[in-house]
């Protein structure tokens, strides 16, 4: 039987358990410029510190326009690289694996950062307003700023990248029927709409080399199951070496509901995934992973290679030596506090406890 504490190598990178950080927007920790700062070390480095075996540094930007706010992080440019190994290095020293996730919001662009382009022109955040439907030249210079950003974050000391492919962003509005009319080599068949992230991934593993781990965050339903595993073979063929699983545009497949498992329906993605691609490419499950018996059921049972833990981990960064070690920990309250957006409150009630706790003892 699979254990949480049993390593797995993915590509080259051996990552010493099954527990992986999801990648967590924190806008309160970035300023303007993009770059590091030292709160976002010592974000990650606490994580790191407490048994997290793999860490998805948040979404990151590969361009000003395809922030998600102003206050977001960013490697867009060689400035922002020294952060990035600070922040590298602090995983490193207490042995986590760590990627970094690259993203473009592309049609759905905060105005505030720049303007609203991608595959169509379909409507956009403000309904009234369409997107810029991209010329095969605009996608041809925005797969070169995801490269840029890829050898940046090798040159950081990265162990490799994630492409955010799922949750509505770019590369997902490349794959979603609903956001990408197109009728050239970018539009129509899977194979098509798969081509924009399909060809970055060889891109990035010709410049970074066969050692750099390349994952894509990827949607497992896209309106269908079947649908977005077709898609996710195109980036297998390409040479992504890790996939894990989320929520995309549409959602049309009535086999994927709440079925008495132990875990809720997005997770369930992440299992069927992990049925396809066995033997083949690990595969990690997300969503609702928010106490110790169900990471271990998924990881035990082998429904999913890794755990990827987003508001666990935010709400107690020793989660996973809960999971790792039997130790009590501080459940994330399931509350919606902690949903990114600038103007959200951030105040999460499981941090306030153990502040709280700490006072006490
Ligand atoms: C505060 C916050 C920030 C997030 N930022 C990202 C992100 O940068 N990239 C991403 O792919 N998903 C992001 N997500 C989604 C999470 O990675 C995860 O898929 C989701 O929270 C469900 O997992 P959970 O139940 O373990 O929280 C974010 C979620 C939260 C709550």
């Amino acid at each position: 039987m699979v254990q949480v504490n049993d390593p797995i190598t993915i590509n080259r990178t051996v990552i010493k358990n099954r527990l992986t950080m999801a990648p967590t927007v924190k806008f309160d920790l970035a300023g303007e410029d993009g770059k590091v700062t030292e709160k976002h070390i010592a974000h990650y480095r606490e994580r790191a510190a407490h048994g997290c075996g793999l860490i998805c540094v948040e979404a990151t930007a590969v361009t000003p326009g395809g922030r998600f706010a102003k206050n977001h992080l960013g490697l867009w440019e060689d400035a922002q690289i020294n952060g990035h190994k600070a922040l590298t290095q602090a995983c490193h020293e207490h042995e986590a694996a760590v990627i970094l996730q690259l993203n473009h919001t592309g049609i759905t662009a905060n105005p505030d950062c720049g303007p609203s382009i991608g595959p169509s022109a379909v409507p956009t955040r403000d309904p009234s307003v369409l997107s810029k439907e991209m010329s095969v030249e605009e996608i041809h210079e925005m797969q070169q700023h995801f490269l840029d950003a890829a050898v940046r974050a090798k040159k950081a000391g990265y162990d490799g990248i994630q492409l955010h492919g799922c949750h509505g962003y770019l590369i997902n509005q490349f794959i979603s029927l609903k956001t990408n009319h197109r009728t050239d080599e970018y539009g129509g068949s899977t194979e098509n709409r798969a081509r924009f992230a399909a060809e970055l991934i060889r891109r990035i593993r010709k410049e970074c080399g066969d050692a750099f781990l390349i994952s894509v965050r990827t949607a497992g339903i896209e309106p269908d199951v079947a649908t977005a595993c077709a898609i996710a073979e195109e980036y297998v063929k390409a040479g992504c070496d890790y996939l894990q699983v989320s929520t995309g545009i549409e959602w049309e497949d009535p086999s994927v509901t709440e079925n008495g498992e132990p875990y809720n329906r997005f997770c369930s993605l992440g299992v069927r995934f992990h049925e396809h691609f066995k033997g083949r490419v690990p595969v990690s499950c997300v969503n609702g992973i928010l106490d110790v018996s169900l990471a271990r059921y998924l990881i035990e049972n082998e429904l999913t290679d890794t755990v990827d833990l987003a508001r666990a981990l935010l709400a107690d960064p020793a989660f996973c030596e809960a999971v790792l070690e039997d130790r009590p920990y501080v459940k994330c309250f399931n509350c919606p506090r902690c949903q990114y957006g600038p103007g959200m409150p951030h105040k999460c009630p499981a941090e306030m406890k153990r502040n709280a706790d700490r006072e006490l003892s």
